[in-house]
């Protein structure tokens, strides 16, 4: 058989939805006779009818020679192999595949009826299935999926990205990763900008915080502001709530992460901040639990669900605590029980000592102030290196390293690119 194109919605109610996608995705693309050309970003829906959960959804594009009951026993064989128990329809379940769109193939039966029959009616199946193949045709529809508007309902929010081509290329913020395979990252501290532009061309900042001073200081519209940064950076942008109790909090948490993708909501570490913080999490929505200054406190934010906790290092040390230490006791007991899987996000850092003390500590973040990051580029000896290897290359017969290289690989035949 000639392979076709087929479109698979994938979806979890249960459990770690991100990895539980992702692991379908893997085995999707081991099929017999099947590639994977494309994979969606992820999008969470808040459930509808009896399931208690939210949902995670994504589609992926498949190119396979299995015929659509081939491969609609294939994604049944998956769901039970990855651990899907019988559950009633619209009920929470692990994984769920769905077959929406298979080459031109229109068909109806008590098994398989493609193209889905809810494909158009469901924003968080078109939504995914439309990103993997805007210009595939629904049969019996006679448009592309491009062109198929959202019908009304509940709008999906897209919150990281399958793993697989496309997907990969878009940028978008991946499921955080298990605690083993997490690299430090560096957070730019403000909101200004020119700030963030200028670090963000030096390719070493991964995300950014603000918090509402701030945000006050930039004088600027706060979630224009937040939605710029997030077009920057493309990486995690925390946003902070100013309600003081966990509905208002709530409130303004779901709404700031339809922002964008790349927002996380960062709250106070009160009874109500972590209540709130349960919530949102347990929305799929990342939760950053700030004005931490003790141990116990970032033990909470891990139960309440928290993405990440800041402890405030500066603000300790100008009172006279060691904020390094607490550092290095929230990484010691998270590391006790790394099932918790929150990140350490060391926050009010003042100089770049600050820096390299919460790198030994295994801070997996550290948030900067701009002066900081610029601070730690420096050195006068590589200054005075520099000058010195510039100096010395105005001796060399041929000081034009470009055309050197040129006529190089054109004398060994190749052509530079
Ligand atoms: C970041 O998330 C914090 O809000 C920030 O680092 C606080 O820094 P400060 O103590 O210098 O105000």
């Amino acid at each position: 058989m000639s392979p076709a194109r087929a479109v698979v919605g994938l979806g979890s109610s249960l459990g770690d939805r991100g990895a539980v996608l992702a692991l379908a995705v893997a085995a999707l693309a081991a099929l017999p006779g099947t590639r994977l050309l494309a994979s969606s970003r992820t999008w969470r829906t808040r459930a509808e009818g009896p399931a208690q959960g939210w949902f995670l959804n994504g589609a992926v594009l498949l190119e396979t020679t299995l015929s659509p009951r081939g491969l609609l026993g294939a994604l049944q064989g998956l769901e039970r192999r990855l651990g899907r128990q019988p559950a009633a329809r619209w009920h929470d379940r692990l994984l769920d595949l769905d077959i929406l769109v298979y080459a031109g193939v229109r068909r109806r039966g008590a098994r398989l009826t493609l193209p889905h029959p809810r494909l158009v009616a469901r924003r968080f199946a078109l939504a995914p299935a439309r990103e993997v193949a805007p210009g595939l045709r629904v049969p019996g529809d006679g448009r592309t999926l491009g062109e198929i508007p959202d019908p009304p309902g509940l709008a999906p929010i897209p919150v990281g990205v399958l793993p697989g081509p496309l997907a990969a290329a878009r940028g978008g913020r991946y499921h955080r990763p298990p605690p083993e395979a997490r690299a430090m990252k560096i957070f730019l501290d403000t909101a200004n900008i020119a700030e963030i532009k200028e670090a963000h061309s030096w390719g070493v900042i991964d995300g950014v915080t603000t918090n509402p001073s701030l945000i006050a200081r930039e004088g600027r519209d706060f979630v224009a502001t937040i939605a710029e940064i997030c077009e920057i950076v493309k990486g995690p942008v925390s946003a902070e709530t100013v309600a003081v109790d966990a509905a208002g909090m709530v409130r303004e948490g779901r709404l700031l992460a339809q922002v964008s993708e790349h927002v996380v909501v960062k709250v106070p570490l009160t009874k109500e901040g972590l209540k709130a913080t349960r919530t949102l999490s347990d929305e799929g929505i990342d939760v950053n639990v700030t004005l931490c200054f003790q141990a116990n406190q970032a033990l909470l934010a891990a139960k309440a669900g928290a993405a990440y906790i800041s402890p405030f290092l500066g603000r300790l040390d100008d009172i006279s605590h060691d904020g390094v230490e607490l550092i290095r006791q929230i990484t010691d007991i998270y590391a006790n029980y790394p099932e918790l899987g929150t990140e350490v996000l060391a926050a009010s850092i003042r100089h770049p000592v600050h820096m390299t003390a919460v790198a030994q500590a295994g801070a997996d973040v550290a948030t900067l102030p701009f002066k900081v990051l610029s601070q730690m580029f420096e050195h006068p000896l590589t200054d005075s290196g520099l000058q010195k290897f510039l100096a010395d290359w105005q001796k060399v017969p041929d000081p034009d390293v470009c055309a050197q290289v040129e006529r190089w690989l054109r004398a060994n035949g190749r052509t530079p690119r």
